[in-house]
Parts: C-alpha cells; sequence; structure tokens
C-alpha cells in the first residue's frame, strides 16, 4: 500500500486557506469519518503485521501534522480577522462632539461671575454663609427683634432642629453682614453673593433666589461713597456710560438712613433699555449701617461706621440679559439655556472672570 496523500501538498493547501469554512471543508476531507486519512487506516488491516506498523506510524504522524496545520491555521484566520475588525472599528478621536443638549453656563452664574469682577476691581473681597442661618445673625443681630413688623416683610422659612432651637432658611445675604463683623475686625470691604429664600411664588418672586451683599466698615465711609460705590458698579454691570438713576429714602432696620436706588428705562416693543427715560426702577436698598448692628457685632461705632446694600440677582440678570419671566430661570429648560446660556469660552470678555 503507498500512501496516496503527500503531506508538504497538503500542509501547503491548509496554509493558503482563509476561511473557516473552507478550512471545516478540509478538515472533513482528510480527518473526517469518511476522510482520507480515515480510510486508509482501515487499509491497514489488509497489510501484513511489519507493514501495518510502519505504514501505521506513518498515518498517525500525518494525520498529527494536518491536525496542527489546521489548528494553527485556524488561529490565523481569526487573529486576521480581529486585526481587521480592529482597523474598521476604530474611533476616530479628532471627530467634533455632538453638539446638541450641550450645557452652557447659567445667566445667573454669570451674573455672579461678572458682579465678583467689578467689585473686585473696587477693592472688595467675597465672603459666603450657609443657607441655614440662626435667628440672631438673619434678624436679632441686623436690628430686627423678636414681633418687629420687618420680620413679616420677609415670609420666611422656619427651621427646628432636633434641640427645638429656631434656624431659618436665610432670607437675604444680610446675616453674612454679622458673621464676618463678628470675625473680622475693621476695615471691612466685602461683598457677598448667594442663595436666599422667602415663601413667595408668582411671576416676579421664587421661593429660592439671589442676592449680592456688600459691606463696607472703616473709620471714615460715607453716604457719598456709598453712591459713587453702586454707581460705579451699575454703570459697569450695564455698560453704560450715562447712567440715569436717583437715590429715593427709604426704611431698612439695619441701616439709618436708608435708600433705595432706581435707574432710568425706557420700554420699546417690550424690550426694556436701562439707563435712560422716565420710567423707573427700582433697583437695590442701601444705608449707613445702623450703629446698633455694629454694637450688635462688637464693633465700636463711636470709632467705625460704613455703609451696606443689596440687590436681587434675578433681577440684574433680567435687565442685562433681557430675560422676561423670572421663573424661568429654573425650569432647566435647555432650549432657554441655549437662548440665554454663554459658553465657557465667553468668560474672557472684559468685563468677566
Ligand atoms: N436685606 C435687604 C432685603 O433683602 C436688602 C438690603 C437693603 C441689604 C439694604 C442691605 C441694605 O445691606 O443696606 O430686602
Amino acid at each position: 500500500m503507498t500512501l496516496t496523500v503527500d503531506q508538504d501538498i497538503i500542509l501547503k493547501k491548509i496554509n493558503k486557506i482563509s476561511s473557516h469554512q473552507e478550512l471545516e471543508k478540509l478538515r472533513l476531507e482528510y480527518l473526517g469519518k469518511k476522510g482520507l486519512i480515515p480510510q486508509e487506516m482501515k487499509l491497514l488491516s489488509t497489510l501484513s503485521i511489519d507493514e501495518k506498523k510502519i505504514k501505521g506510524q506513518e498515518l498517525n504522524l500525518l494525520k498529527q501534522s494536518i491536525e496542527n496545520a489546521v489548528k494553527n491555521q485556524k488561529s490565523h484566520i481569526e487573529n486576521t480577522e480581529i486585526n481587521k475588525r480592529i482597523q474598521n472599528e476604530k474611533i476616530d478621536v479628532t471627530l467634533s462632539p455632538n453638539l446638541s443638549n450641550q450645557g452652557s453656563i447659567h445667566p445667573i452664574t454669570q451674573s455672579i461671575f461678572n458682579i465678583i469682577n467689578i467689585f473686585g476691581n473696587l477693592n472688595f473681597s467675597v465672603e459666603s454663609g450657609p443657607d441655614i442661618e440662626t435667628d440672631f445673625n438673619n434678624f436679632t443681630a441686623l436690628n430686627i427683634p423678636a414681633h418687629h413688623p420687618a420680620r413679616e416683610m420677609q415670609d420666611t422659612f422656619y427651621i427646628e432642629n432636633k434641640e427645638g432651637e429656631k434656624h431659618v432658611l436665610r432670607t437675604h445675604t444680610s446675616p453674612v453682614q454679622v458673621r464676618t463683623m463678628i470675625e473680622k475686625k475693621p476695615p471691612i470691604r466685602i461683598i457677598v453673593p448667594g442663595r436666599t429664600y422667602r415663601s413667595d411664588s408668582d411671576i416676579t418672586h421664587t421661593p429660592m433666589f439671589h442676592q449680592v451683599e456688600g459691606l463696607v466698615v472703616d473709620e471714615k465711609s460715607t453716604m457719598v461713597d456709598l453712591k459713587s460705590t453702586l454707581v460705579e458698579f451699575l454703570k459697569t454691570y450695564f455698560e453704560i456710560e450715562n447712567l440715569k438713576y436717583r437715590f429715593r429714602p427709604s426704611y431698612f432696620p439695619f441701616t439709618e438712613p436708608s435708600a433705595e436706588m432706581d435707574v432710568a428705562y425706557t420700554k420699546k416693543d417690550n424690550v426694556i433699555k436701562i439707563g435712560e427715560g422716565d420710567e423707573w426702577l427700582e433697583i437695590l436698598g442701601c444705608g449707613m449701617v445702623n450703629p446698633k448692628v455694629l454694637e450688635n457685632c462688637k464693633i465700636d461705632s463711636t470709632k467705625y461706621q460704613g455703609f451696606a446694600f443689596g440687590m436681587g440677582i434675578e433681577r440684574l440678570s433680567m435687565l442685562k440679559y433681557g430675560i422676561p419671566d423670572l421663573r424661568s430661570f429654573f425650569e432647566l429648560n435647555y432650549k432657554w439655556l441655549e437662548h440665554y446660556g454663554f459658553s465657557v469660552f465667553d468668560i474672557n470678555s472684559k468685563s468677566d472672570i
């Protein structure tokens, strides 16, 4: 019996195969039940014992080398397939990102950046305090004692802790005046941007809103300094050289005398233009720090004096960016943010941080 299979030819054939189906076909052709090798094996019984031994060994070696070659070729085909997939599925990191539904800087945040920057240039530093305040800091120290009607001016959210102590969600940023005066000695020159809370909700009020407080305490600051500071701030914030404004006498328990500042505006086609015209818009409250407040904070009122002011950041933002509805600030509407929001790249403009 001569072997009808030539090892070299068959191994070459296997090495050329590039698909799993073809390889399987060849495997069955040689090694399958009815394949060539098993058939040759069957023929062994017709041989003499010596021949059977030699041919048997030859056939086994051949079978093994075909099996190995098929196995190697199989992993070769698999590797080629994987490499091809890696090539095709490569992620192109140079592709631009999906720009739909992108977040941007909220107008309130943008206003806070602007405010900090403007007052920073006027030598003010930034202070902050907690949203949950003591009754003392929010009211009593600011010359608003229990049962004082001014407490009713502000619809307060009261909170009681485990010990039954009354706390409040701060109704204004003014308690940070108290915190700062108790902690630091004059000269003090700070602003306090932050969240404030009142139980009030309609087209011009939301239960949470933002204020910025200002406080200056030293030996000689006067009402004139207060006025020039506020005028300088508003001119820069609204980017208006000739701002028409007025100060009206007012009442706040923590300042004496107190005033409110109005800016002039005109309304054309439902668009408000700030700075000129015959209509007046109230924009902030201010005054000279009441000596009683200085004393409540352990500051000698015979030696020190100062001024304070407070304004709503939503209102400033609405006027600057032409946003008509206060509630829209907190509606989490992407379309709205796309329209009024700011790109992170805008932050370099001259009045920004
Ligand atoms: N705290 C006042 C409010 O929420 C605003 C205010 C008015 C703050 C006058 C001041 C000030 O510091 O002097 O209505």
